[in-house]
């Protein structure tokens, strides 16, 4: 959740790590700091709230040096402030370290430190960390480093330097993503490849239990036993100019308008549209164990969640699995059935979800089959999985996903259409599905097109502080979808629910000043969802309802329409979506809300 940077090499080392940190900030963005060495002086620079504040502290400090490190942080132990802000340093103040995740026995590591006479500036568990080093520092800090990570219990990526040895960085992970860029005459590492891509594109993976030595001409990979790694490097597909906002005022408007072409890119070399079929390289090799399952578990959190809610539905109609969705958050105090007839496929888009990865872990212990759907190359769910699928959506910088929940209702599509076919789904209704599928971008467009009619809706209604979202079927998880853009970036209440339950408790809620949005397309659910309208119409609720252009029926029942292209019943949730982002969008722009920051939130929630 927090985010880092590190630097060695000819260059200036601020400006390559402020400009790293601003690419991280969505990671966590509550204070941030850097250390810069230059041979004889370390500048340590620390702040609260967002990277611009630090630049103008380290503008002021002017720290000078052609090495250092930085971090971006996301609370965890303490609240923010310049003392928690990491680079930690020890007793002496002669290590700088940043770090991700948590070590979970500090308290007890920080009472005897306490006893052994050392004092802590600050609240941290990463504190400890550092004093811990420091303790077992005998001139060598990557040995050092190695000793306490046996001590220590939880997750880690860190990065450090000793001020008697300023041209040597370490980093070492377990649990916490940290990448080396491997660039021309220097290198850099970071939590998150947006940091590097602009100085290199040639990037190695640190896995867990892995420690890496930079030197200002050479690196070093070895594991916590002392033995050396050999690691080829890969390369970046996409530029920097992915991650840049391209004059769209938020990374979350540029990513919603990026959704057509992020579901041609799911799409791409994937359909076999003669037979009514998918081809995903990916699972090739886990083909047949795959056709051969009894059940299939989709474990997730967030959107993700939601994802695997609509794939749910899909599956059951076009497979013959029985499906299993669930919060990865949940799924081990489950006592579930997971042997070599099960399938678990975690859904993420940053690959590090914590929680997701804690669950594929224990469906790896019981024997189940473990997938991965991710966005991320390399990220370690990719690689913990033993078969999976990539979303080639590009970066996703906005918290709130967006483009990548769409891509991940595609690629799940396409998953359940390659089982169906060798299961139940005849080529008649394949072809049905295909052809549905290629339409989809050109849909998707026309959805983008009604954006200045959502904007104005939204205007009118960013006043009210509670929503209710419905939705039945399909759409149902799409409600859930939608309530949760609203509450994530504009801090408004909102529940989504399927629609049958209203009677059973929300519909207590209804008065003029709660309005509901409701997905209604006209499949076997439209009657149903017209009865609910009609009984919120009935205690003076607000309706904004999100429905087929054909259907003309509609806006006698509801205060606004937002129209859109009808697809087939298993894609209109997908269509569906689109503006409820939007709508979204535009009512926290008009509370004036921090949208690609929401409060308290992170892109990539890798603690659990
Ligand atoms: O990276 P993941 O897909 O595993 O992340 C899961 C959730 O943290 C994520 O979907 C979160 O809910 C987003 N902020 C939703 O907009």
């Amino acid at each position: 959740m927090c985010g880092i940077v590190c630097y060695i090499g000819p260059r200036e080392a601020a400006p390559i790590l402020l400009e790293g940190l601003k690419r991280l900030e969505y990671r966590g963005y509550d204070s941030a700091g850097l250390a810069v060495a230059d041979g004889e002086n370390t500048c340590l620079v620390k702040e609260v709230g967002k990277v611009s504040r630090l630049e103008e502290k380290a503008r002021e400090a002017g720290p000078r040096g052609t090495m250092g490190i930085a971090h971006t942080r996301w609370a965890t132990h303490g609240k923010p402030s310049v003392a928690n802000a990491h680079p930690q340093t020890g007793e002496n103040d002669k290590i700088f370290l940043v770090h991700n995740g948590i070590i979970e026995n500090y308290l007890v590591l920080k009472e005897e430190l306490k006893k052994e006479g050392h004092t802590f500036k600050s609240e941290t568990d990463t504190e400890v960390l550092v004093h811990l080093i420091e303790e077992y520092y005998e001139g060598d800090l990557a040995a050092a480093v190695k000793k306490v990570l046996g001590v220590v219990r939880g997750t880690f990526g860190i990065a450090l330097f000793h001020r008697d040895s300023p041209d040597r960085i370490v980093l070492a992970r377990r649990g916490s993503p940290l990448i080396l860029g491997i660039g021309k005459g220097e290198f850099l590492a970071a939590s998150d490849v947006n940091a590097l891509i602009r100085h290199t594109n040639q990037v190695i993976h640190l896995k867990d239990n892995e420690l890496a030595v930079l030197n200002r001409h050479d690196y070093a990979i070895s594991d916590f036993q002392d033995r050396l790694v050999v690691r080829e490097t890969e390369t970046v597909e996409w530029g920097a100019d992915a991650a840049d906002k391209k004059g769209y005022e938020h990374f979350m408007l540029k990513e919603i308008f990026e959704q057509p072409d992020a579901v041609e890119n799911a799409l791409r070399g994937r359909l076999l549209e003669g037979e009514g079929v998918s081809r995903l390289g990916g699972l090739e090799g886990v083909l047949d164990r795959l056709k051969s399952m009894e059940r299939i578990h989709f474990v997730s959190c967030g959107s993700s969640y939601y994802a695997g809610l609509l794939a749910r539905y899909v599956f059951e109609k076009i497979t013959g699995f029985s499906v299993e969705v669930e919060y990865a958050s949940e799924f081990r105090y489950r006592n579930l059935r997971l042997d070599e007839k099960t399938a678990v496929l975690a859904i993420s888009q940053s690959g590090e979800t914590a929680d997701t990865l804690a669950a594929i872990r224990e469906a790896k212990r019981k024997g189940a089959l473990c997938l991965g759907l991710v966005n991320v190359v390399g990220s370690t769910i990719a690689k913990e999985t033993e078969a999976g699928v990539y979303n080639h959506a590009g970066p996703e910088i906005g918290v709130a996903s967006t483009k990548v929940f769409l891509s991940q209702c595609v690629v799940l599509t396409l998953m359940a259409l390659l089982v169906g076919r060798y299961q139940r789904l005849s080529l008649t209704e394949g072809l049905f599905i295909t052809r549905a599928l290629k339409k989809l971008s050109g849909q998707l467009r026309r959805v983008l097109e009604s954006a200045p009619r959502i904007e104005e809706i939204a205007r009118r209604y960013a006043r009210y502080d509670n929503y209710l979202y419905i939705g039945r079927l399909y759409n149902f998880p799409i409600a859930m979808e939608g309530a949760l853009k609203l509450k994530e970036i504009s801090y408004i209440h909102a529940e989504g629910y399927a629609a049958g339950e209203m009677k059973h408790g929300p519909i207590s809620l209804i008065d003029p000043e709660f309005p509901t949005v409701a997905v209604v397309p006209r499949d076997s659910t439209y009657d149903k969802m017209i009865n609910n309208i009609q009984e919120i119409k009935a205690r003076e609720g607000k309706v904004v309802a999100v429905a087929v252009e054909e259907d003309e029926e509609i806006a006698g029942h509801v205060d606004e329409v937002i129209p859109v292209p009808r697809s087939i019943d298993i894609l209109q949730p997908l269509i569906n979506t689109i503006p409820l982002q939007l709508f979204a969008y535009y009512v926290a722009r008009e509370r004036g809300c921090d949208i690609d920051k929401p409060r308290n939130l992170a892109k990539s929630v890798t603690v659990e």
